[in-house]
């Protein structure tokens, strides 16, 4: 209500009520205020009061919700279900113009304001979790593998002679898949082992650029958060090769927004080389539906190429999570979720080392990863090869969702490319190994239950229980459905 509309109230209720009420609306609107002027996460969360008073002023603002407008066009905002509706907050025109994503449209002030705002809150998140030098960045509504895609798709046009993409093995299908989505060859470079890490191979990267040319690259492709024993690639070390040869990099940080280690890597990398883009996941680090990502980078010029080249108009449910999530943790909220995350990895890790060694197995030592630690299965493996496929049926049957038994030998075929040893990230890891992950909104309940459930598995495996039939099918089938986070 305005307040002339308070005035109003004042004939009907008495006046010293009606003001109280009034300082009520305007604590709800000085947060408003803040976060218009500011553009920033709000310290504090908003309660969901303030969100859901804040949400329905945007969609008033949206032409379907006019009173007395008439639509003629072909798209009008129309929704046959209340239902649907409500689910959107009445936000129905999504984000974006025939042609740029970040576009504001004339029919639809509220949904652009809101695509504004979660950009910019979003782009204080990337900065406070450690990307301090990001300069720009806008949410996407595909999920991380097609927003790579997007990426490659607008570098095509800078580097229009360009076949080849430089990626540093990681066995993940959307990975590699959103190279040829885009049209172009990957170059794969195989993992080195130190110790029990696979880390990335910098000689063969060199190697590769200068038998293959450096003109003939799209970028190089990295990756950040991935499973153990793999650790996050050398980010400092490639963004100075990329700057030497003038190679664009592009990071995929699906789940590495939520580790300090991640972001610092990315920050760096970009302080000493050459980084153009870095991905990351809604889902994986807001906890919220699947379907959204962040495009985010250094020069907002190529940001903003990268937006243009998304045709058409696109959906504002990723945004619409994203900003209610943010402002109802606030920044305090979701840093709080970082912390518990880091502390309850340093569990995890105690916990499965601590079983590891009740069965005669042991926690692999990968201390480059923050977020995915893997225990062998050597000793499971020689009592008997099948028993590890039939640990990752089992797990799957006890509800342990997202712990990824990884067998040696597995010969994957994706597109056209056979993969040894897939799912290790390399042809022939030495040993075969489950893994686990303390990501986001993991709780010590979790971690309890799993060390639970796995340690009847391993021990029921270990006398040579009948072997159990899955329901899923193999695990390497399910490779996908059983990874983290
Ligand atoms: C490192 C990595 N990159 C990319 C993806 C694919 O993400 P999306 O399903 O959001 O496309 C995953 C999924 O697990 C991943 O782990």
């Amino acid at each position: 209500m305005n307040s002339q509309n308070f005035s109003l109230s004042e004939k009907l209720v008495s006046c010293s009520y009606v003001r109280q009420g009034l300082q009520a609306r305007r604590g709800h609107e000085q947060l408003v205020r803040v976060l218009l002027q500011q553009g920033k996460c709000p310290e504090e969360g908003w309660s969901e009061s303030t969100v859901e008073l804040f949400l329905n002023e945007l969609a008033v603002m949206d032409s379907n919700n006019f009173l007395g407008n008439c639509g003629v066009g072909e798209r009008e905002g129309r929704v046959a279900s209340g239902l649907v509706a409500r689910r959107h907050y009445r936000l129905i025109h999504g984000i974006g113009r025939s042609g740029d994503i970040a576009a504001v449209q004339p029919k639809a002030a509220g949904s652009s304001l809101l695509n504004k705002i979660t950009n910019s809150v979003v782009l204080d998140v990337l900065r406070f979790t450690g990307v301090r030098s990001v300069s720009s960045c806008f949410v996407v509504p595909m999920a991380t593998g097609m927003s790579l895609t997007l990426c490659f798709l607008t570098l095509r046009h800078r580097r229009p002679g360009a076949r080849y993409i430089l990626w540093p093995r990681i066995d993940q299908k959307s990975c590699f898949k959103s190279m040829l989505t885009a049209g172009f060859e990957p170059v794969v470079i195989e993992n080195v082992l130190e110790g029990d890490e696979l880390r990335t191979n910098l000689e063969e990267v060199e190697r590769k650029i200068e038998e293959l040319g450096a003109e003939n690259f799209l970028c190089v492709h990295s990756t950040t958060s991935c499973f153990a024993p793999r650790v996050p690639d050398r980010l400092e070390e490639l963004a100075v090769l990329c700057a030497k040869h003038d190679i664009p990099h592009i990071v995929n940080n699906a789940y590495g927004m939520q580790s300090s280690k991640c972001m610092h890597l990315i920050q760096q990398g970009a302080r000493v080389g050459r980084i153009d883009a870095f991905v990351q996941s809604l889902d994986k680090n807001f906890m919220v539906p699947v379907g959204g990502a962040i495009i985010a980078g250094f020069d907002e010029s190529f940001i903003t190429e990268i937006s243009k080249m998304y045709p058409g108009r696109a959906s504002a449910s990723p945004s619409l999570d994203v900003l209610i999530t943010l402002l109802t943790l606030g920044a305090n909220g979701y840093k709080k979720l970082l912390a518990e995350r880091k502390e309850l990895y340093g569990h995890l890790a105690q916990e499965l080392s601590a079983l590891a060694e009740r069965h005669g197995e042991r926690l692999l030592h990968t201390p480059h990863n923050p977020i995915s630690l893997a225990m062998s299965l050597t000793r499971l493996q020689t009592h008997s090869a099948a028993a590890v496929t039939q640990l990752g049926s089992m797990l799957f049957t006890r509800q342990v969702s997202g712990a990824r038994v990884v067998p040696l030998g597995v010969e994957q075929t994706v597109s056209g490319h056979t993969f040894r040893g897939f799912m290790s990230h390399t042809d022939a890891y030495p040993c075969p190994y489950l893994n686990a992950a303390s990501a986001i909104g993991i709780t010590r309940d979790d971690i309890t239950l799993c060390i639970k459930r796995l340690d009847k598995c391993l021990k029921s495996l270990s006398k040579e229980a009948p072997a159990e039939k899955s329901e899923s099918g193999s695990p390497a089938e399910d490779v996908d459905d059983q990874t983290v986070p």
